[in-house]
C-alpha cells in the first residue's frame, strides 16, 4: 500500500511504500499523541501523531466519549462500527476505508483510530463524479452492504496518487435499513460482475462462525447486526443491483 501520509525517519522522501500490515501494527501499537481537535466533526475527533521506533504518521482519533448520543444507534458504539468498516472493507478487498483500529487512546480512552489522508480539500464527490466511475461502483455497492446512514459529499476523499477513498463510517450496520447516501447515479444498474463475485466470497465467509471476518465482526457489532449484515449480503449479491432511492430520508443533509 503506498501511504503518502507514513514517514520514516531513515527516508528523505514523504511517500514511501507501507504494507498494510505494517500500517495496522503501527495504528495498533504506536504512540500516540492529540495535534488538534478536527473542523466539522460533529463528534469530537482529534487529529493525531501516531509513532512506533521506525514509523511515524498522522491518524485521526474518535474516541468513544467524544461520540454524540443518536436516537437510534446503541449508545458508544460509533467507534466500533468506524473498525467493522474497514474490517468489511479490507476483506471485500476493496480498499475504500483507510486502514482502522479500536484501540485506547490518549486522554479520552477507547476510540477508533484511522489513518489520515492527506486529502484535497477542494475535492469531495460532488467535483469528482464522472471521472472515477470503478471507485464510486464500489463505494456504492459497500454503502449497501454496510448499511451506510451518512454517505456525504465530503465524506470521499482523493488522495495525491488520486487514489479515492471513504471515510465516516460511525453510523453503518444499523438492523434496520438506513442507506442514506449521495451516490444515487447508479440506482437500477446492474452491480459490476467482478465485484458482485467480491460480496458472494465474503458472504460465504460469513456463514463461518470460525472465519477471521466473522470473529472480527463479532468482537465489534452486535449479533443481530452481523445477522443482518448477512442477509444484506445475500440480497445484494441476488439482486445484483443497484437500489432507488426511497423518498427524503434517502439523502443526508447537508449533502456535503
Ligand atoms: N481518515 C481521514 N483522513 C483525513 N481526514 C479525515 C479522516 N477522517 C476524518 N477526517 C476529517 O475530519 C472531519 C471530521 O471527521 P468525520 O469522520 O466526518 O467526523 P464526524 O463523525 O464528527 O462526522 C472530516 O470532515 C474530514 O475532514
Ligand atoms: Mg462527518
Amino acid at each position: 500500500m503506498d501511504e503518502q501520509t507514513i514517514d520514516q525517519p531513515d527516508d528523505e522522501e514523504n511517500g514511501t511504500a507501507v504494507a498494510v500490515e505494517r500500517v495496522l501494527q503501527l495504528l495498533e501499537q504506536g504512540s500516540l499523541e492529540i495535534e488538534g481537535l478536527m473542523p466539522d466533526s460533529s463528534n469530537y475527533t482529534f487529529l493525531v501523531r501516531v509513532a512506533d521506533d521506525q514509523l511515524s504518521g498522522l491518524a485521526i482519533y474518535k474516541p468513544r466519549r467524544g461520540e454524540r448520543p443518536l436516537w437510534d444507534f446503541p449508545r458508544g458504539t460509533l467507534c466500533q462500527r468506524e473498525a467493522a468498516a474497514y474490517q468489511l472493507s479490507a476483506s471485500l478487498g476493496w480498499e475504500i476505508v483507510p486502514p482502522t483500529v479500536l484501540r485506547e487512546g490518549p486522554e479520552y480512552g477507547i476510540g477508533s483510530v484511522q489513518l489520515f489522508i492527506n486529502a484535497d480539500p477542494q475535492e469531495h464527490y460532488f467535483t469528482l463524479r464522472g471521472s472515477y466511475d470503478e471507485a464510486f461502483k464500489r463505494i456504492a455497492a459497500f454503502d449497501i452492504i454496510a448499511n451506510n446512514a451518512d454517505r456525504k459529499g465530503g465524506h470521499i476523499l482523493k488522495d495525491p496518487q488520486e487514489r479515492i477513498w471513504g471515510i465516516d463510517h460511525g453510523i453503518t450496520f444499523h438492523v434496520e435499513p438506513k442507506l442514506r447516501t449521495v451516490i444515487w447515479e447508479y440506482a437500477g444498474e446492474p452491480i459490476p460482475a467482478p465485484l458482485v463475485e467480491d460480496i458472494a466470497r465474503i458472504g460465504h465467509q460469513l456463514e463461518q462462525p470460525d472465519d477471521p471476518l466473522t470473529v472480527s465482526l463479532s468482537r465489534l457489532l452486535s449479533r443481530v447486526e452481523v445477522d443482518a449484515l448477512r442477509r444484506r449480503v445475500e440480497r445484494v449479491q441476488r439482486r445484483a443491483r443497484y437500489p432507488e432511492p426511497t423518498g427524503g430520508r434517502s439523502m443526508p443533509w447537508p449533502p456535503i
